[in-house]
């Protein structure tokens, strides 16, 4: 039978001082996927992804992952199935060495020994902290904590990641560096990508699909092309189109050019642009 790796329906949730940060939110996420929950500042979507793990209970309605209800009977393996990397590192570092702070997940899942070295190392490798084993994480810069929390969550390769803000705190290459290790790690170990982000410029780097959230209630969901279409909503909602896309329509708007849809990323847009070129002998 099909099921959602992810599925929320219905979700309200009010915090203790009464604001209601999530209102019937609903949405599905199938295994493998890339999934963007892009939103303003104050959105909700830190509060709607700490629901993926049970460390916030709806106030109504249901979260399910793999078909399990996010409830205290099905934490533990919840928990082993989802990774967290949080929005700000300092929520999740606590250990006394980065290589503790890496082995911490993998000694609860009782791997030990040649694994576990083995484990520590390939995570430290991919976030490109090879040396870094031995610091304090606390000692660390904001974009190294970022890395150090995404390896202790990697290195217990979860289904699904879920990261908020992952790019945050990164210089750009870091950034760029960031998307190829993610694309790669779900392309080649069929890991589920969840993230959070109001960067639009990532997002069709790093997307298949976008929930558009804004004051607790997802106005939008589509793939990456469809949602960035709805140009008027995105700004209405306080966000924007990637640069490089409203470049294009800024020369649309002057007449110099139609495209049929505008180019999300560089590496399209230059293959709108190289063509147009082309074919007027190199004026726009
Ligand atoms: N502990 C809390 N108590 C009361 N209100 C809260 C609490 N945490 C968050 N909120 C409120 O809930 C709303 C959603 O916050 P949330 O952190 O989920 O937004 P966000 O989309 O992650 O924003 P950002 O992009 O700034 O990280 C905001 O209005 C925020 O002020
Ligand atoms: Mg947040």
């Amino acid at each position: 039978m099909f099921m959602a790796l992810i599925e929320v329906a219905g979700v309200d949730y009010i915090y203790a001082d009464g604001q209601r940060a999530l209102k019937n939110v609903s949405l599905k996420i199938d295994r493998g996927e890339r999934v963007a929950v892009l939103g303003p500042n104050g959105a909700g979507k830190s509060t709607l992804f700490q629901l993926f793990n049970g460390l916030l209970s709806p106030s109504a309605g249901d979260v399910l992952v793999k078909n399990l209800w996010v409830r205290k009977e099905n934490l533990a393996e919840i928990r082993r199935s989802v990774g967290m990397v949080f929005q700000d590192p300092d929520d999740q570092l606590f250990n006394s060495t980065v290589r503790q702070e890496i082995a911490y997940g993998l000694l609860n899942m009782r791997v030990s020994g040649k694994a576990l070295e083995e484990a520590v190392s390939w995570a430290l490798e991919v976030v490109g902290l090879n040396g870094y084993g031995g610091k304090s994480p606390h000692n660390l810069s904001g974009g190294e904590k970022k890395r150090v929390a995404l390896a202790s969550v990697l290195a217990m390769r979860p289904e699904v990641l879920v990261l908020d803000e992952p790019t945050a705190a990164l210089d750009p290459r870091g950034v760029a560096r960031l998307i190829r290790l993610l694309n790669s790690i779900n392309r080649e170990l069929g890991i589920t990508l969840i993230f959070a982000t109001h960067d639009v410029d990532i997002v069709p780097l790093l997307a298949d699909r976008i929930y558009l959230l804004s004051q607790g209630e997802i106005l939008l969901g589509g793939t990456t092309a469809e949602v960035f279409r709805r140009k008027e909503l995105i700004r209405q909602v306080d966000l924007r189109l990637p640069r490089v896309a409203h470049l294009v329509e800024l020369l649309e708007r002057e007449g110099v050019c139609a495209p049929s849809e505008l180019p999300l990323t560089i590496g399209r847009a230059k293959g709108f642009l190289t063509g147009q070129l082309r074919g007027s002998g190199g004026h726009l």
